[in-house]
């Protein structure tokens, strides 16, 4: 047991509601190896603390371990070339429909062998670390055959493995397009996916969310419907990649689906917001993806007015966000998203562990995990606003 003293400012939810965000000045925090016991004013530390070992937090402030829920982190080859394109105003699709887009990532990550994958993830992973991230999901989805997609979920299994300061949750995305060889077939593929894909990696374990992209040239949303009650039997919970580029009703599909994550969501409209209230799903931000494919942000604002909450996460990826610094998705929020900076780090902390079904992480309160980071900065304005990202998390 330790005991963390000298704390300048600590920012976690509240205990009691998520979407309020609290701030404890001259903070103490008591906590053992498995949880945090006990969070307040270091003036009033319970007598049973009093000779606990403490640790100096050095007048730092304080915060929760940082939570990436969405994330393409294995993938081989880049897409650099596809920039200038972008730039001339091609769109995602007619990019995707002249071979580049996620296809061209297939073909690269059918090409690289399990250990190629695993070396640059294993990179990108020890960056995220760096950065205070002490959970992330990771999505296969570049391999679309069965093979590649169990390479790319075993490489996050060793990932897993090999990295204990840091939790891995996969999803399988096998549901991101339709590859090539399916193009004139999209039955066989669907097919696939649900007589092998699935059937698969349920049995070696290698996942716990099944993702769909629903959107033109991707799946339809009675083949979302098709395929994501199909994956609830074997067990996976449900997120969605909707509403990206086109209204493709995904807070009806996350109700009948009972998603716990609908990602993007850029043009979800008012009318759908008591459905996804009902759903209980959260609506997952990625304004880095806007930001680079030059598209309308998700209502952020209406969203959180509404009650409904509101994740922040990187969607990293080789196309559609290229960046896998979390800071930079959490300023964009700020930005483009006009979230406060409390609302952008209750997005990558306590909303974000609901976009993964996790109970006992995101918050500084007795019975969570003890996970939390010390960062040298006065507010968090200045960190997020200020993109101040050479300011390095460390975890204690
Ligand atoms: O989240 N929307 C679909 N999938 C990814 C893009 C993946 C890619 O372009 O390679 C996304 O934006
Ligand atoms: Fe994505």
């Amino acid at each position: 047991m330790k005991i963390l003293k000298n704390i300048k400012t600590l920012y976690t939810a509240s205990h009691k509601d998520s979407f309020k965000l609290i701030r404890i000045q001259n903070a103490a925090l008591v906590w053992d190896k498995y949880s945090i016991l006990w969070v307040g004013q270091e003036s009033a530390i319970p007598e049973q603390f009093a000779d606990v070992e403490s640790v100096d937090a050095q007048n730092k402030i304080v915060i929760p371990g940082l939570i990436d829920c969405h994330t393409h982190l294995a993938f081989a080859g880049n897409r650099w070339a596809e920039t200038t394109l972008k730039i001339q105003g091609k769109s995602y699709l007619e990019i995707a429909e002249s071979g580049g887009g996620i296809r061209s990532t297939v073909a690269a990550t059918r090409e690289a062998s399990l250990e190629e994958l695993e070396e640059e993830a294993q990179k990108r992973l020890v960056l995220c670390k760096k950065r205070g991230i002490t959970t992330i999901e990771c999505k296969s989805g570049y391999g679309l055959d069965l093979e590649t997609e169990l390479k790319l979920l075993r490489v996050y299994r060793h990932l897993a493995a090999k990295n204990p300061d840091i939790r891995i949750f996969s999803t399988l995305l096998a549901a991101h397009t339709i590859p090539a060889e399916y193009q004139h077939d999209r039955r066989g593929y669907i097919d696939l996916i649900k007589n092998e894909i699935i059937p698969m990696v349920a049995s070696e374990n290698l996942a716990v969310f099944f993702d769909i992209f629903v959107e033109k040239g991707a799946f339809s949303f009675d083949e979302a419907m098709e395929l994501g009650d199909f994956a609830k039997k074997y067990g996976f919970k449900i997120k969605l990649h909707v509403d990206q580029l086109s209204h493709q009703r995904g807070a009806e599909l996350s109700l009948k689906l009972t998603a716990v994550s609908a990602d993007h969501l850029e043009y979800i409209v008012e009318d759908d917001f008591n459905i996804m209230k009902q759903a209980g799903t959260v609506a997952v931000s990625l304004p880095t993806a806007s930001a680079y494919l030059n598209q309308p942000v998700l209502p952020a604002r209406k969203l959180l007015e509404a009650r409904i909450p509101v994740a922040v996460a990187t969607d990293f990826n080789p196309g559609s966000a290229p960046v896998s610094d979390l800071l930079f998705s959490m300023n964009l929020a700020v930005t483009l998203q006009r979230m406060t900076a409390d609302e952008v780090l209750l997005g990558v902390t306590t909303h974000a562990a609901k976009a993964l079904n996790l109970h006992d992480v995101g918050k500084l309160q007795t019975g969570y995990k003890p996970e939390f980071l010390l960062l040298e900065i006065d507010s968090l304005e200045e960190w997020i606003y200020g993109f101040r990202s050479e300011i390095v998390p460390e975890r204690v």
